[in-house]
């Protein structure tokens, strides 16, 4: 009989992947098979975020829960980006956690789970080539890395040192892998990556002819790939090329995440962004120019060392020049191996009042936007069932759009006349079916 598992993930949509190549892995060669309930488990992973300090101390409470909750010969391996960052000192702090595996040695899953107190965190060790086995959480979209690891240097950052140095994993592999999900159903390809419009600046085998606009037209090229999304594009690297192979390919969808972080060209040097206000709100204008209908969202992190009110306000200015249609908006968190760590911050109570307030400027702008999309009809791509009779999907623009229906609409684009826009999903009627 199959041994059974159970993970739970953290994090970023790099983390959801990971746990996937985990799922593939244990699944294909150790004959697990996924679960729902830790207390049924043999094998409860947890996949960690470190990017904040909140789950950080999460993360110890929980590991401590699931212990009482297991059946007494369960496992438990600690995966992902807290465990590259803390190691060895997981299994000091909790003693009955089996193995740590950090999140850039996923292909050594199938051998830490034979070794009681293995710690494999190495963040040199290259998988950019690895061929992981095949699973998906879902059939109608496919996630793919095209890179591993950061090469920048934010300051607030600490991906750079749970994930490492940045490579690309080879165009051949990524379209090898995307033909294939595409060809059993995976109609939208996501590609993945800390930093994805840097594409092919290193490969393992030292080449590089290609960059990311390149690849994007290459995935394009597949004849069963409808849709292209991908995450995070880096400002810095939004150059005209990029910018006009977004706007111009049918396939790539016209939703782009520019991660800000502050609006204010001081903040943003002392976070080594390498870009200043003037340059991104540039890009912004540019990107609506060339794509009126384009969905803007962005990542911002408020009360960074040394901001200043001034600075705060230029953070503001941007939010109401760009008008993005969502923000991922946090307060700074000191994050160990980061620059900024060191550095003196701002007032935790000054930190929670600019949180406030920009966080109810943008939910006056996001009621804007959703009122006008009343009446509007787009062609959403319906990938999810949900509970009182509905489906889900999304519009090439990124809106969630949800209409009352079933099973068959799964997989298809049809288009959807919008009836009643809410602030996170907007609800619609479907106009005809497909032929
Ligand atoms: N590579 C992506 C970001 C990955 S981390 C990019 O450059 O956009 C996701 C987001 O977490 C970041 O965009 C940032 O807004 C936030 N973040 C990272 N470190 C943080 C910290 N120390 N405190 C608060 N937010 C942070
Ligand atoms: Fe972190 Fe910056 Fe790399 Fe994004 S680009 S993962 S914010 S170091
Ligand atoms: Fe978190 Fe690691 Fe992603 S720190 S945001 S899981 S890269």
């Amino acid at each position: 009989m199959a041994k059974k598992l159970f993970i739970e993930t953290l994090g970023c949509a790099m983390n959801v992947r990971d746990s996937e190549h985990i799922i593939a892995e244990l699944s294909t060669k150790e004959d697990y098979e996924l679960i729902e309930r830790c207390e049924d488990a043999d094998l409860i992973l947890i996949n960690t975020c470190s990017v904040r300090e909140k789950p950080v101390q999460k993360l110890f409470s929980e590991i401590g829960q699931f212990n009482k909750k297991k059946k007494p010969d369960a496992k438990i391996g600690v995966c992902g980006c807290t465990a590259s960052h803390l190691g060895e000192e997981i299994i000091k702090r909790a003693p009955y956690v089996d193995f740590v595996l950090g999140a850039r040695n996923v292909s050594k899953i199938t051998d830490v789970i034979h070794r009681k107190g293995a710690v494999e965190v190495d963040i040199d060790f290259d998988e950019s080539t690895y061929a992981f086995s095949d699973y998906r959480n879902t059939p109608y979209k496919a996630l793919i890395n095209i890179s591993i690891g950061c090469d920048k240097e934010c300051t607030y950052c600490i991906v750079p040192a749970t994930r490492g140095e940045e490579i690309s994993i080879p165009p051949e592999l990524i379209i090898q892998e995307a033909s294939k999900a595409a060809k059993s159903g995976a109609k939208e390809i996501f590609l993945l990556g800390q930093n994805v419009n840097n594409y092919g600046r290193r490969f393992s085998d030292g080449r590089r002819k290609i960059d990311f606009s390149d690849l994007l037209q290459m995935v394009s090229e597949i004849d069963e790939v409808e849709r292209i999304r991908f995450t995070s594009p880096h400002p810095l690297h939004m150059d005209d090329k990029f910018l006009e192979v977004f706007a111009s390919n049918p396939k790539i969808c016209k939703s782009m995440h520019m991660p800000l972080q502050s609006g204010s060209t001081e903040i943003l040097r002392a976070m080594k962004r390498g870009y200043s206000k003037e340059w991104f709100l540039d890009r912004a204008f540019k990107l609506r120019e060339l794509v009126p209908d384009v969905h803007i969202s962005t990542d911002i992190i408020v009360a960074f060392p040394g901001e200043t009110k001034a600075d705060f306000e230029d953070t503001m200015d941007v939010i109401e020049q760009v008008r993005f249609e969502q923000i991922f908006s946090f307060k700074y968190s000191p994050r160990p191996l980061t620059k900024a760590a060191e550095m003196e911050p701002v007032d935790p109570q000054i930190a929670s009042e600019r949180l406030t307030r920009l966080q109810n400027r943008h939910m006056e702008i996001l009621d804007d936007i959703t009122a006008a999309q009343k009446g509007r009809v787009f062609d959403v791509y319906f990938d999810e069932l949900k509970s009182g009779g509905m489906v889900s999907g999304r519009s090439d623009n990124n809106f969630i759009v949800q209409v009352r229906g079933s099973e068959e609409l799964l997989g298809k684009t049809l288009p959807v006349k919008i009836t009643e826009p809410r602030r996170m999903v907007l609800y619609g009627e479907v106009l005809q079916q497909e032929s």
